[in-house]
């Protein structure tokens, strides 16, 4: 049964009571929390698929905590969480279930999409990924003129290329050496021309991932790919050896000229964002093999089942995805910076960013009624130690508030000396000096001179979680991510906003189509548009050089 009709957050006692504990809670330091409770620490905490989770370093008390819960079941978000795995409609402006858990599940799972079970299909789709690459990863799969592929790109963006290049760099410790895949996602011609400057077609296989295979970058980048093949393989029946697609869409598919038989199906019920576990994973799965894929996919399933059975005081998603909420709504977060002190997540923050703020950046509920309140926070960060020497100064010492997200693992992949000992003792430094700060007196006692004791002084107060795993795996990777999908969910849930469509990158889309149209026709520059947009058009258009 569908979730009843919610009214506005800010309207519930629950939300009231929260904005009450902001002024109180929100008035004290780190500091005074910490030292009035030796076992903080220690109790603000959760533990699950491998996942250890310290929260302690947020801003909040346990009354905090407890009308945090409250507010999670006033919203009714147990019953959200089930309509989730029910696959109800939950995107409600398209009328789709969102059922990503699905492609994760394996055989005992039993998901279905208007009372029809999809496990079947999944699995089906899931073995003819495995078979096809284990024939590129043996060299089974050809190319056209009989050598064996060496080069695989994906041809993407947003969802299809953000997941797959995350999840690529994350594993490439588990990849296959040699056969390292390339990302092509920009319209921008620059992105597929260095990506495949020095390749040959001859050894290469271009994966085209498109959810609607509509999509204007990935049309033509893949019409580029077709075009740089035939250029040297100067053999239309070339392109069935060296494309394959991953879409809904096999029409499209069809109509582009690529093989249907060389298609790797998903569903309408799986959101763009959402995909990295279908067949989107491709481009993963030849790089790290079944097995490593497999323990994704199970690394994913063990959150799924976590996030739906476990209770809130013990569960992960429902912990941060709360957290959130407090943090932005409560305490004036406007951002959420995260900060892997691991470096094979040097494009987790980039891949949050397309999860986190295309699905929360909405400013209506599910009715279409204003939504009163903030939806999600700006995501935005850079791996440890890096970002500590750039933009850690305005944290530590700026005027902004936001919240961080800090993430290692206790095993490094590659041990040099005691390298990885010196990054978590950063991690630690880090999320330390942002809590609990250094006072003016503290500054003083150092003996600094006292014109400079404000320039030395750090406020503190900022608040962090911290998510250390043992080891960066396939599996604790896949765990990791569905925490923040699920983690969204929650907010969304709470909020009572649709997560899972994202109408809002229509406008942008429509309005380059029509300038496009208007730079490549004969319409006089400096006509039609705003006052900028004409004169930039017509500034444009004097420097251009038109396409040959
Ligand atoms: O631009 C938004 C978007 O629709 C994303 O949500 C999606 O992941 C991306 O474009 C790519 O879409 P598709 O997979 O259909 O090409």
């Amino acid at each position: 049964m569908t979730a009843k009709a919610l009214p506005a957050v800010e309207t519930a006692a629950e939300w009231q009571a929260l904005a009450g504990l902001a002024g109180r809670v929100g008035a004290r330091h780190l500091r005074e929390l910490f030292a009035e409770d030796p076992g903080r620490g220690r109790q603000f905490v959760a533990e699950a698929c491998g996942l250890y989770f310290d929260f302690s370093k947020q801003r909040i008390d346990r009354e905090t905590l407890d009308q945090l819960f409250q507010l999670a079941n006033a919203r009714g978000l147990q019953a959200r969480i089930d309509a989730l795995f029910a696959g109800e409609p939950v995107n409600r402006s398209e009328r789709r279930p969102a059922l990503h858990m699905a492609l994760r599940a394996g055989i005992g799972g039993d998901f279905r999409v208007a009372g029809r079970a999809v496990g079947s299909d999944v699995q089906a789709v899931l073995a003819r990924m495995q078979a096809f690459a284990e024939r590129v990863r043996s060299g089974d799969w050809r190319g056209h003129s009989g050598r064996a592929i060496r080069n695989v790109v994906n041809i993407g963006i947003g969802g299809s290329d953000l997941g797959p290049v995350m999840a690529f760099e994350a594993l490439r410790h588990y990849s296959r050496p040699g056969l390292a895949p390339r990302f092509v996602s920009n319209v921008d011609g620059s992105d597929f021309v260095e990506a495949t400057r020095d390749l040959d077609p001859a050894e290469t296989l271009f994966i085209v991932c498109s959810k609607t295979f509509t999509t204007e970058e990935t049309l033509r980048n893949a019409a580029a790919a077709r075009a740089w093949c035939l250029a040297r393989l100067s053999d239309p029946a070339a392109i069935a050896r060296h494309f394959v697609a991953v879409s809904t869409n096999a029409d499209a598919v069809a109509e582009f000229g690529i093989d249907p038989a060389n298609m790797f199906e998903f569903w309408d019920w799986v959101g763009g964002r959402y995909s990295m576990t279908s067949a989107i994973g491709l481009s993963t799965l030849i790089a790290i093999g079944s097995e490593h894929f497999l323990a994704l996919l199970a690394g994913f399933a063990d959150m799924d089942q976590h996030f739906r059975s476990a209770g809130f005081a013990a569960n992960l998603p429902v912990l941060h995805g709360l957290l959130a909420l407090w943090n932005s709504n409560f305490l004036g977060a406007e951002s959420c910076v995260v900060l892997p002190y691991e470096h094979y997540l040097h494009r987790f923050p980039a891949y949050l960013q397309q999860l986190t703020m295309e699905s929360l950046g909405k400013r209506v509920r599910q009715d279409g009624s204003p939504l009163g309140v903030h939806s999600g926070p700006l995501y935005w960060g850079e791996p440890g130690t890096n970002g500590q020497h750039s933009f850690y100064q305005l944290l530590h010492q700026g005027t902004r508030a936001f919240s961080c997200d800090f993430i290692g693992f206790a095993q490094t992949l590659n041990p040099l000396a005691d390298q990885h000992d010196l990054l978590i003792a950063n991690l630690l430094a880090q999320s330390r000096a942002l809590a609990f700060g250094k006072s003016a007196d503290q500054v003083r006692a150092d003996g600094v001179p006292t014109a400079l004791v404000p320039h030395r002084t750090f406020p503190g107060n900022h608040q962090s979680s911290t998510l250390l795993a043992e080891r960066l795996t396939p599996h604790s990777l896949g765990a990791l991510v569905a925490l923040y999908e699920h983690s969204v969910l929650v907010q969304a849930a709470v909020l009572d906003i649709n997560p899972f469509d994202q109408w809002g990158v229509e406008l942008g889309k429509r309005l380059a189509r029509e300038l496009a149209e208007q730079i490549a026709g004969s319409a006089a520059a400096g006509a039609g548009q705003d006052s900028s947009t004409n004169a930039l058009l017509e500034r444009y258009r004097a420097w251009r050089r038109p396409p040959a």
